[in-house]
Parts: structure tokens; sequence; C-alpha cells
């Protein structure tokens, strides 16, 4: 079953001279708990179509499905819900709200929404993040590989059925990045929860069941690996 269709984006900023066609015509479909790398220089159009796809913002042109539905017929609050519930968002520059401690921060979305926390999976989660002892300081207390961290809880906390991930391990070392891939890849095998990885480092994109390669907000391949 397809859980995701990406359908014809095309997303351009600006408009006139300046008008940056950052997507184009982009088209794929995703299988409920694939894992799939997106890969692709500096800006070719990865983190647009991110934000696309967890409706952060909306496109140009074409649209996006989950389980069969177009994201964008929602109104802005029915897309603010879909964030929440639906997918689960890693931002590449984190996105912490910096008067927020580190459990405030991960648990947000779950309180915005009027649900209680789950305290198993959230000490689960500070635990496999190495971030139990740091529950109450401040974003900018923390390194940025904490603060990355704090970014994959947050998006994991609701137990999504889609993870976007935007170079979850772009701030960390090579051991501290294995822990992260394979906690986000554990979550992916054990709950089938489908996961979207943006990243540069080719030992992420080895883990991946398939890899997309983008440039110049095109697919110039899109291969299964065996
Ligand atoms: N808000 C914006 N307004 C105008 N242009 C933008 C905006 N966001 C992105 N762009 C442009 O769109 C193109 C794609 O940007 P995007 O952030 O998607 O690239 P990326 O592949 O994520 O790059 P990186 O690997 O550096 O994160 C770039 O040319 C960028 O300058
Ligand atoms: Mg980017």
């Amino acid at each position: 079953m397809n859980i995701l269709e990406v359908e014809h984006l095309t997303r351009v900023y600006g408009s006139g001279d300046t008008a940056v066609t950052a997507l184009d015509d982009v088209s794929f479909s995703v299988e409920a708990g694939e894992f799939i790398a997106i890969i692709g220089s500096s800006g070719s159009g990865k983190s647009t179509l991110m934000h696309l796809m967890g409706g952060v913002d909306r496109p140009t042109s074409g649209t996006v499905k989950l389980q069969g539905q177009d994201i964008f017929a929602r109104s802005d609050e029915q897309l603010a819900v879909f964030r929440r519930r639906e997918v689960g968002l890693v931002y590449q520059f984190y996105n912490l709200i910096p008067v927020l401690d580190v459990v405030e921060n991960m648990t947000l979305p779950v309180l915005m929404d009027g649900r209680t926390i789950n305290e198993q999976r959230l000490s689960a989660l500070m635990r496999a993040l190495g971030l139990t002892g740091r529950e109450h300081y401040l974003p900018n207390q923390l390194s940025g590989g904490q603060q990355q961290r704090v970014a994959i809880g947050r998006a994991l906390m609701n137990a999504p059925s889609v993870v976007l991930a935007d170079e979850p391990t772009g701030n960390l070392d090579s051991r501290n990045s294995a822990e992260i891939m394979n906690l986000l890849r554990a979550s992916n095998k054990q709950f089938k929860q489908t996961l979207i990885v943006i990243t540069h480092g080719e030992d992420v994109a080895l883990m991946a069941d398939r890899v997309i390669a983008i440039e110049d907000g095109r697919v110039v391949s899109d291969e299964r690996r065996a």
C-alpha cells in the first residue's frame, strides 16, 4: 500500500526575475514502512520537498497525498493538526522553542493536541537519545547535537506513521550519528513507521531501502537497494 504519493510537485519561490523553481514536477510514491534516503547537493530542493511532504508549506502546483487524501485540500488549521498527529518532522535547523526546556519541547505537539503525555514513552526516548539528566535544560544550554536529539525526540513522541527527518545527524559525530540512525531504523522496522531521511552522509544512505537523488529540483534517480 502506498502511504504517501507525491504528484507533480512544483514549488516556485518569489516571482518575476527573481523567481526560483526550487522543486520542478517531482513525483514518486512511498510504500508504508519504507525507509527512504533523499540525497542531493546543497540547494537542490531537499528541504523544500520535505516541508511540502510535512504540510509546513504549500506547493505552487501538484500535491501530496497521505493515505489517499490530498493534504493541501485542508485549511491551515486542519493542516496544523495533520502536522501534529500524522507526521513527525525533524527540521534541519531544529526549530526548538528557546523558552521551553527539553521535556517541554519534546511534548509540545502532544500537549497542543490536548492529549496526555505517555510518560513511559517519554522516558524511553530520553534514555535512547542520551538526554536523561537534561530534562530541564533550555535549548541554549545544550550542544548542537543535543538540540538535534531533542528535535528527533519531539518528532517521535507522537509515534507518527511517517517520520520526515532533514539531516537528522548533520551535527553529530559518527558514533552518535550511528546511534541516532539505529534508533530511527529500529522504530521504522518495529512499528512499520515510514521513514524519509534527507542526508549528505553515505553511511546513512547505505542503511536505507531506497535512495532518491534530487538535482535542480528534479528527481534524477530513484533506486531500491537489494
Ligand atoms: N523561503 C525561500 N525563499 C526563496 N528561495 C528559497 C526559500 N527556501 C529555499 N529557497 C531556494 O530554493 C532552493 C532549494 O532550497 P532547499 O532549502 O530546498 O535546498 P536543500 O537541498 O535543502 O539544500 P541544503 O542541502 O543546503 O539544505 C535554493 O536555491 C534556495 O535558495
Ligand atoms: Mg536543506
